[in-house]
């Protein structure tokens, strides 16, 4: 039996400007989608998705901030997370999981990867 890892794309906003609406520029929040809770920021940059339960200790991500250097900010202890890598920018070592967001004609979607067996 062997396996492969692919990316399932679920969609977060119906369009580019339901994105905007619903996440200013500099804001993070937490979405709920396919069962899994993620914290979804929109820098300078666009928009980018990590895990919203922080590495240290649990905290929501989506309930802190983000830096204009590009890192999510946990509401609890600050410990600081590039949104872009995953890696602690301070704080802790552990490293949050990022994933991909893709924006599209029929809307703004985010990647999952899935382990495929056949
Ligand atoms: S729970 Fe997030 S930094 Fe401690």
């Amino acid at each position: 039996m062997f396996f492969r890892k692919k990316i399932k794309w679920h969609k977060l906003f119906e369009s580019l400007v339901a994105a905007n609406n619903q996440i200013a520029e500099g804001r993070v929040t937490n979405i709920l989608i396919n069962n899994k809770k993620v914290c979804v920021a929109h820098t300078a940059e666009g928009f980018f998705a990590v895990q919203d339960k922080c590495p240290h200790n649990g905290a929501s991500l989506g309930n802190g901030f983000c830096t204009k250097e590009g890192s999510v900010v946990c509401p609890v202890h600050r410990y600081s997370f590039d949104l872009k890598t995953g890696r602690a920018t301070s704080g802790g070592g552990d490293a949050a999981r990022t994933y991909p967001i893709e924006i599209r004609e029929d809307g703004v979607f985010i990647g999952f990867e899935e382990t495929v067996w056949f």
